[in-house]
Parts: C-alpha cells; sequence; structure tokens
C-alpha cells in the first residue's frame, strides 16, 4: 500500500516537473537559443517557441523585429551604396574627416588626387596629405566649427585647388568631424591671367600714342611761336598714332566681336581664284614699296568656297600685312589654294625673317609678338593673327604655322567646305 502511495507520489512529481518544465524552463531554452542564433546573424528557420500563449507570443514579437531590423538594414546599405554612387560621380575630389582627423569616407576624385587607392576609413588624414596648407583650414574647421576657404597647389603641383571645409556640428554646436571639398580651379585662374593680361597689354597699347598727342598738345598750346613746318610735322605725328589707335580699336572690336554670342556669318558661294585677285589688287602700291613679287596659285577648277566674304577678306589682308612687314625686300609672297580631301586650304607663304620655334605656338595668342620691337616699329599690337584664327574657327576651321628663322613663313587658313561634301 505504502508502495502505491509512494509511486503515485512519485509520478504526480514527475508530471508536474514535465509540465513546469515544458510551461516554464523550455520556452526560455528556445528564447535564448533562438537569440543566440539571431545574434550570430543566421536567420532561424521558425520562432514558434514551445510553451504557454504568451510564449508563443514573445516568439511572433521577436520575428516582427527581426523582420524590421532586416529591412532597416536593407535601407541603410541602400542609402550608403546611394550616397557612395554620388560621392564617386563627383568630378571634385571628396573627403569626410572625424574629429580625431581620420579618414571617414572619401571619393575616388580624392584618391586620384593623392594618388592613393584604395583609402581605407579610419587611415589618419596625415598618413595621406602632408601638406600643411591642406591640413591646415581642415584643422581650423575642426577647432573653431567654422567653414573654412583656402586656395592651395595640388599634389602634381601642376593644379590649383579650392578647398571648402565645412565642418559637421553636434547640438553643442561642437565639430565631430569635417567634409572637405577640392574643387579645381585652375581653369578660373588661367582665365583670370588671361584677363588681367588682357587689360595690362591693352593699356600698355593705349599709353604711347595718349602721351605722344599729350606732349604734342601741351607743345601746341605753350610754344606760341611754332613755325608751318613744326606745327605740321606735329599734327603728322599726331596723325600716325592717331591711325594706329584707331587700327587697335578696330583689331579689338573685331575680336570682340568674333568671340562673343552674337558672332555670326554671312555665308556666300565664293570663287576663290576671282575672289583673290581682287583683294590682292589693292595691295599692290605696298608691294612694289618693298618690290614684293606676289604670286597666285589657285586651280582653274576650283570649287566654290562657302564662307563669308567680308571676313574671308579680312583674313587675307591679316596674312598679306604680315608677310610683307616681314618680308625682306625683293622677296616673293606666294597664295595657294588647294582642296585636298573635303577641306579648302588657303595658305600664305613668304620668304622673310621667319619666326623661331619657341614663338611658333604662340603666334595666334592676342598681343603676342615674336619680335615686340620691330612687330611695334612696323605698327604692329598683335592682334592680326588671333582675329584670323578666330574666324577660322567661326568657319568651323583651323590655321596652322610652318616657319624657319631667315628662311620665311606660311600660314594656313584650312576651312571645311560643305560644298564638296
Ligand atoms: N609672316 C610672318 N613672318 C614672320 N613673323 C611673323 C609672320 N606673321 C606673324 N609673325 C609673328 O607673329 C606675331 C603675331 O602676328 P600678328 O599678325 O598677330 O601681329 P602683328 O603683325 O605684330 O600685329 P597686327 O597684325 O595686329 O598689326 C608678329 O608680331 C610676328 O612676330
Ligand atoms: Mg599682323
Amino acid at each position: 500500500m505504502l508502495w502505491w502511495i509512494v509511486g503515485i507520489g512519485l509520478l504526480i512529481v514527475i508530471a508536474a516537473a514535465f509540465y513546469l518544465q515544458r510551461l516554464w524552463l523550455r520556452p526560455w531554452q528556445e528564447l535564448e537559443h533562438l537569440l543566440t542564433r539571431i545574434g550570430r546573424g543566421e536567420q532561424p528557420r521558425t520562432f514558434l517557441l514551445v510553451g504557454p500563449a504568451p510564449a508563443r507570443r514573445v516568439g511572433l514579437a521577436l520575428e516582427q523585429l527581426l523582420v524590421r531590423q532586416r529591412e532597416l538594414d536593407r535601407q541603410v546599405s541602400q542609402d550608403t551604396a546611394e550616397v557612395r554612387a554620388v560621392f564617386s560621380a563627383l568630378t571634385d575630389g571628396l573627403l569626410m574627416v572625424d574629429s580625431t582627423q581620420r579618414i571617414l569616407i572619401c571619393n575616388p576624385a580624392f584618391e586620384k588626387l593623392y594618388d592613393k587607392s584604395p583609402i581605407t576609413a579610419g587611415t589618419p588624414l596625415l598618413d595621406i596629405i602632408r601638406d600643411s596648407d591642406v591640413i591646415e583650414p581642415i584643422r581650423e574647421a575642426l577647432d573653431q566649427a567654422k567653414a573654412r576657404v583656402a586656395e592651395v597647389t595640388a599634389p602634381d603641383r601642376k593644379k590649383q585647388l579650392q578647398i571648402t571645409a565645412v565642418p559637421i556640428t553636434d547640438q553643442n554646436g561642437k565639430a565631430s568631424g569635417v567634409v572637405a571639398l577640392f574643387h579645381d580651379i585652375s581653369r578660373l585662374k588661367q582665365t583670370d591671367e588671361i584677363r588681367r593680361d588682357f587689360v595690362a597689354n591693352v593699356s600698355h597699347e593705349l599709353r604711347t600714342p595718349l602721351s605722344i598727342f599729350h606732349g604734342n598738345l601741351e607743345t601746341l598750346l605753350e610754344a606760341g611761336d611754332l613755325d608751318e613746318n613744326e606745327t605740321r610735322h606735329i599734327y603728322e605725328v599726331m596723325k600716325r598714332h592717331s591711325d594706329r589707335l584707331k587700327l587697335l580699336v578696330n583689331d579689338l572690336l573685331s575680336l570682340a566681336h568674333l568671340e562673343s554670342k552674337a558672332a555670326n556669318l554671312q555665308l556666300d558661294e565664293i570663287k576663290l581664284r576671282e575672289f583673290l585677285e581682287a583683294v590682292t589688287r589693292d595691295w599692290a602700291k605696298r608691294l612694289a614699296g618693298k618690290n614684293l613679287w606676289l604670286e597666285l596659285e589657285v586651280p582653274d577648277d576650283f570649287p566654290t568656297l562657302r564662307a563669308d566674304e567680308r571676313r574671308l577678306e579680312e583674313v587675307v589682308h591679316n596674312l598679306l600685312d604680315n608677310a610683307v612687314k616681314y618680308s625682306h625686300q625683293n622677296g616673293r609672297i606666294l597664295i595657294q589654294a588647294g582642296a585636298p580631301d573635303q577641306d579648302v586650304v588657303l595658305s600664305v607663304c613668304d620668304e622673310g625673317i621667319g619666326i623661331a620655334a619657341t614663338d611658333l605656338p604662340r603666334i595666334f595668342e592676342r598681343f603676342y609678338r615674336a619680335d615686340r620691337a620691330r612687330s611695334r616699329e612696323l605698327g604692329g599690337t598683335g592682334l592680326g593673327l588671333s582675329i584670323v584664327k578666330h574666324i577660322a574657327q567661326l568657319h568651323g576651321g583651323r590655321v596652322e604655322a610652318e616657319s624657319a628663322v631667315g628662311q620665311g613663313t606660311t600660314i594656313r587658313v584650312i576651312l571645311p567646305n560643305p560644298a564638296a561634301n
């Protein structure tokens, strides 16, 4: 009997233990197991916990939490990929550093600028950039939590960069990092230099005639007893310089117009041979002055050229003017026209002083004169070839120069000829 009671008691205890284990311990064990797997980044097959309803609800809530977290993860990595794509598309170098000046992120343009690739997150900025001119604005933006702009030379020593360092501030206004943009301003600098040179050149060209006018006017006003010859001489000098001024202003206006957006062409069909014969007829006197021999070589069956006649005249006048100015006495000047391929090539060739190889690439620049003293003496301002180049470009063409010092020069104007297409 006693054994029976003990047996039943034991059974009850075992059943109670089994029930308790199922009710209280097993859900905890399963929950622990689930959390461990999630922690390892695994995806559990089921979230169904064995146990009472509250335990099953915890399992379901956990599943929802995990789904939500995965969705957030996906969104974050998509956002990061988008930010990286924007960074990569930037042609300017971009860099983000933390408060200890370690690199958080940088784009390929920055890596290229500093010739280091790949730059991993966490790299100290000083390992990449040693130039204090670059480090300084970034450091100041961090220390003072204020944006800084600086102009520096790129590591390749060729480009000019503008660095804009902007702090990333926290709620207390302290900088927790800096975003720095490295913008290439070489072209801007170059344009600025060209503009400054241009102003300096124009002022320089204006100074001589103006001071001559001033001096001569003073003489006329103050010296009352000038004889007729002296007065005439003064007027002649003033006339010569006013002619020069007029030429300069005309050339400047012509260039300004050619460079402006308003520049347009009045295209006509031009019979090149007749055109060149007519233009060169006006040059007889000047050619005779130096006893120069001018030859025209244009094939009889030369196709008509579609171009702006007035501007083409300007081209020929400028090229002939140079050929005459820089030719020796008794020299020969040859004007040739040819149509190899689909372009028309118009060249003016002389046997004059020639141009040094160092000057040759620059003769089409505004105000560039290979031999300043001689050109000025001959009344040149260095704008003629620049006008020729612009006119050629306006026609969709280009210019070329070939020269040997002491032997002569050939300037070629190459124009596309739609008529031949
Ligand atoms: N045929 C040439 N022979 C030798 N040098 C030349 C010749 N053509 C041009 N040059 C050189 O190139 C420079 C630029 O020529 P460009 O025609 O632009 O200026 P310029 O003749 O001095 O002045 P401008 O044409 O404005 O009166 C000249 O100053 C000269 O040094
Ligand atoms: Mg000239």
